[in-house]
């Protein structure tokens, strides 16, 4: 479960906004896998709604899909309901850090956007990540790969343009994201080296609908990115106040370029690209 957004209720419009990034960057850290892809079991660790699944199925032999939400679990299957792919997935409720797959039994592991959501503790040496490392490492075959992709702290600072109207809530997520390097530390601990680090600077979480800056207001918009759930009801009512005055002003165009700028150059999210040893 996640440690502070409530997925049952996000599952209703998770994806009006969500797009899958990087799954070019996906596709050719698979191919780097000692599988050829087209015969890989590739497992969606902590899938959600399925975007990655349903985007990649048709690249691998076989997805197995699990999640801990069964309203994101229900949404991902209603999506897969076509029966060349249906046959081709499997569903699971359960954990990341306790996986039902028997040791060295899938080619790839892809945790897109996940980490951040375990209730884990960093003054303690991050170890619910290193439990989920441990698990993804022990499903692998050797020379099997695990995809990480999750936003680095320069990201959340500069890749977001609207996490300038919610400043504490970005200081919070920023405590929820492990370091990089504590992160390939972990990684390294558990038997994967790290191979590469990717950025796709193209793409952004909410696809277009990112540029659409008065969707601030909308509910919907704002359950595309769990962030919101972490500023207090004071921040949030500061947050949809500046924006509904620079609107009226005719600014809020410029305070979303202004605080865009970096963006293109830096992107919104990272893949880390290790091998199973
Ligand atoms: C931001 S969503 C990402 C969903 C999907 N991977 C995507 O990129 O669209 C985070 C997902 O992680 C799931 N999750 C969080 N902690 C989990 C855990 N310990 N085990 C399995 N799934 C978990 C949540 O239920 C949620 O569906």
């Amino acid at each position: 479960m996640s440690s502070y957004e409530n997925y049952t209720q996000t599952s209703v419009v998770y994806d009006h906004t969500r797009v899958p990034v990087g799954l070019e960057i996906i596709t050719a850290a698979l191919s780097s896998g000692s599988t050829k892809p087209d015969r890989q079991i590739l497992l969606d660790a902590g899938c959600g709604t399925g975007i990655y699944t349903f985007a990649l199925v048709d690249q691998v032999h076989r997805v197995e899909a699990i999640d801990l939400n069964r309203s994101m679990l229900l949404v991902a299957r209603s999506k897969m309901r076509s029966a060349a792919k249906h046959d081709r997935i499997g569903f699971t409720q359960g954990s990341i850090s306790q996986l039902p797959f028997e040791t060295q039994s899938v080619d790839g592991v892809m945790m897109n956007q996940v980490l951040h959501h375990l209730p884990d503790q960093a003054e303690d040496g991050w170890p619910l990540h290193h439990q989920v490392l441990k698990e993804c490492a022990r499903v692998l075959r050797p020379g099997g790969v695990l995809i990480i992709n999750s936003c680095t702290h320069e990201q959340l600072e500069k890749g977001f343009w609207f996490y300038e109207l919610i400043p504490n809530a970005r200081t919070a997520v920023m405590r929820k994201i492990i370091p990089e390097k504590e992160l390939d530390a972990l990684m390294c601990g558990v038997g994967l080296t790290l191979n590469d680090r990717l950025v796709e600077l193209d793409g952004v979480l909410q696809g277009e609908s990112y540029f659409d800056a008065e969707a601030v207001l909308d509910y919907a918009w704002r359950k595309g990115d769990s962030i919101w759930t972490l500023a207090s009801d004071q921040e949030l009512q500061t947050a949809l106040t500046q924006v509904t005055e620079l609107a009226a002003k005719n600014q809020l165009q410029s305070f979303m370029q202004r605080y865009d700028a970096d963006r293109p150059a830096l992107g919104q999210t990272s893949f880390s690209v290790a091998i199973k040893n």
